[in-house]
């Protein structure tokens, strides 16, 4: 973002001549406290949403291997071809379990044709490339037609596959946008008498993140890039547990060749009866070495969360029995190894075979999701038993259910630290006004035990998991207050992550979202921002702050954090007023000599209901101007509802 000068500013955030009344935010630059972890400010990544299948996976079409309990889901044949085609789903027995299901076309009269509609559509962008591909066998002389379609019937990106296998064979084609259209469709047409079997009918955009073939959507990787993320917390969230343990997360089965991972009903298919997503499952082409890879790409810690014997506790609850959990254990241990282990151990050999030798350096690893309840913790006890033994190296985190402050909560917290659990993670979803009563709470944390891991947190407009839920100003502005207060006891709150991630517009199951795409274009919402503000102004040290001269308003609802940076020499200072009206700061930087001009970011609207839309992408979003104070003491005024991120250069 370009800058001006703070001078040719000042009206517009108000810079102040020091004879309004104002509150004291004291900071004492020279005695710089706690470290602040590297990985502070992360992303928790669940498949929720359409936030892989849909979403991340770069995958456009919805079925591809015929694999859908409903076969032919997302499948149809052309009004105009009813006649002329016939299209079967049938079984080869002898297949792969990850493939046994293929797609019979044949053309009884006349030329043949199926369509496949996408994920809510197919977004087509003109002059990009699209790489097709399809596992294909025919007896007849026949060739096939790929073709993009727009919803008016234009054909607008075209391919054709003569000279087709007799055994089964992949065969590839490219394609190239010739219009601009988020709903596209994808046709393919038999041409000739006869028939052909299909399967695993695939087709990417050739601008991928880092171009990789079947890799990840470039722009919702960007996104993330952009975030700056110290982790990346995957794959879920719920549907690492599963409705049922047989539908849990297994991370061995997305390993290795796309065709060949088994396909599972994606826990959030059916889960909320406002929003059903019948088409939801996972393909699991976003699996676990792309996990790693896409920490690695974005320079974030990888966190994964494992299965620990349990199904979601909001679904059947099933359990493993105690007796039975060896093999889930197994599972954590043989992660540990994927991740770290040599190239000559038998999983990190798996690892180096998909291209990847050097380690992935995990440290962090999660013991079930968001579980409760003496079960849990008898499992995690469990679990904790053997990693601490065989992999002291890696920190473990430990769940305390739904809430951050019910009767599970408050079970599980000293049961967990009885455990040595080196990470709680805590989750919380409520109203605005909750995050900001609460900014206080980590002040009071006992310093001897867990750490703390925000690992689920969003502001709810109206009420958690309603469909009515909105990413407003004033709930990113009450994450921002919460924040100062995580960032001023970074001590014990180690890592943080707003959940969930992303949504798709067209087939989403909560809101509210971090980051909400269509399938041509990302939304950062305002609680995106807030969140990057934080990530890309950490810091290394927590700076002691003091509030004073507080008008009652204030008392309530202003809140400051302030770190130093170790590389910059800077000093970054966060304020929150959310009064809802008009504040002015005497900062007091103690113990500087001297200051640098630096810059003021400010995030404010006078609306608490204003959300960024795909229509108005910037009704709240960050506005960064360079900043010269004239001594170490100096007036900030603090518009009405607004987050401000100061960073200026000291010596002490
Ligand atoms: O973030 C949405 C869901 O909320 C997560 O899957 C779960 O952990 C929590 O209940």
């Amino acid at each position: 973002m370009k800058t001006q000068r703070f001078v040719a500013a000042s009206a517009l955030f108000g810079a102040t001549l020091l004879s309004l009344p104002a509150a004291t935010v004291t900071i004492s630059a020279d005695k710089p406290g706690a470290q602040v972890n590297p990985a502070m400010w992360g992303l928790f990544f669940e498949d929720i949403n359409f936030g892989a299948d849909g979403g991340l996976y770069a995958e456009l079409v919805k079925n591809r291997s015929f694999e859908f309990p409903q076969s032919l889901m997302g499948w149809s044949v052309p009004g105009d071809r009813a006649g002329t085609t016939r299209a079967a789903v049938e079984t080869d027995a002898s297949a792969s379990v990850g493939g046994r299901h293929f797609l019979r076309l044949e053309a009884a009269g006349s030329t043949a044709a199926i369509e496949n509609e996408g994920f809510r559509g197919i977004g087509v962008v003109a002059g990009d490339t699209y790489d097709f591909s399809v596992s294909i066998r025919t007896s007849s002389p026949v060739a096939l037609r790929v073709e993009l379609v727009a919803p008016s019937g234009a054909v607008i990106g075209t391919a054709r596959l003569a000279q087709l296998p007799k055994q089964w064979a992949k065969q590839t084609a490219s394609l190239v946008g010739t219009l601009t259209e988020p709903r596209a469709h994808l046709r393919l047409t038999l041409e000739g008498q006869g028939s052909a079997d299909l399967d695993h009918v695939s087709l990417f955009p050739r601008k991928t993140w880092k171009h990789r073939p079947g890799g990840l959507r470039a722009d919702m990787v960007q996104a993330l890039d952009d975030f700056g993320p110290g982790f990346l917390r995957f794959p879920g969230g719920c549907i690492v547990e599963g409705a049922k343990l047989d539908l849990r997360y297994e991370w061995k089965k997305t390993l290795g060749p796309v065709d060949d991972r088994p396909l599972l009903l994606n826990r959030w298919n059916v889960e909320f009866k406002h929003r059903p997503t019948p088409d939801y499952f996972q393909s699991f082409g976003l699996g676990f070495f792309e996990y790693f890879q896409l920490c690695e790409d974005i320079g974030a810690e990888p966190l994964p969360i494992l299965n620990c014997g349990m199904a979601c506790q909001f679904n059947s609850g099933e359990l493993a029995p105690l007796d039975k959990l060896e093999p889930y254990i197994q599972d954590a241990l043989d992660l540990i190894e994927f991740a770290n282990g040599p190239v000559t151990s038998t999983w990190g050999a798996k690892r180096a075979a998909l291209g990847h030798p050097a380690p992935f350096d995990m440290k962090l690893l999660g013991v079930g999701n968001e579980q409760w309840g003496p079960q849990y913790i008898e499992r995690f006890a469990r679990f904790a038993e053997v990693l601490k033994a065989k992999h002291p190296e890696i920190a473990l985190v430990g769940a305390s259910g739904p809430s951050p402050d019910d009767e599970r909560f408050k079970f599980l917290w000293p049961k967990l630290r009885e455990l040595r659990a080196d990470i709680v993670d805590e989750h919380c979803y409520a109203k605005p006004e909750w995050f900001l009563d609460n900014a206080h709470r980590y002040d009071t944390y006992d310093r001897n035990g867990p750490k703390v891991f925000m690992g689920e947190y969003a502001a709810q407009s109206q009420a958690t998991a309603t469909p009515d839920n909105r990413n407003t100003w004033l709930c990113a502005l009450s994450e921002a207050a919460y924040m100062t207060g995580m960032e001023r006891n970074a001590d014990v709150v180690r890592m943080a992550s707003y959940a969930p991630l992303f949504s798709n517009v067209d087939a989403w199951q909560w809101t509210p979202d971090l980051i909400w795409v269509d399938n041509l274009r990302v939304l950062k919402t305002t609680n995106y921002h807030v969140q990057r503000l934080f990530a890309r102004n950490r810091g290394d040290r927590v700076l002691p702050v003091k509030l004073g001269d507080l008008t009652p308003d204030e008392e309530k609802r202003l809140y400051a954090s302030s770190t130093y940076d170790e590389g910059s020499g800077e000093v970054i200072v966060k304020l929150v007023n959310a009064t809802g009206k008009k504040s002015t700061a005497t900062v007091d930087l103690s113990g500087v000599r001297q200051i640098y001009p630096g810059t003021i970011t400010v995030m404010q609207s006078n609306n608490p209901d204003a959300a960024n839309t795909f229509d108005a992408p910037n009704s709240v979003v960050p506005q960064t101007l360079s900043f010269s104070p004239a001594s170490q003491k100096f007036d900030v005024t603090l518009p009405a509802d607004s987050f401000t991120v100061l960073r200026l250069g000291v010596s002490r």
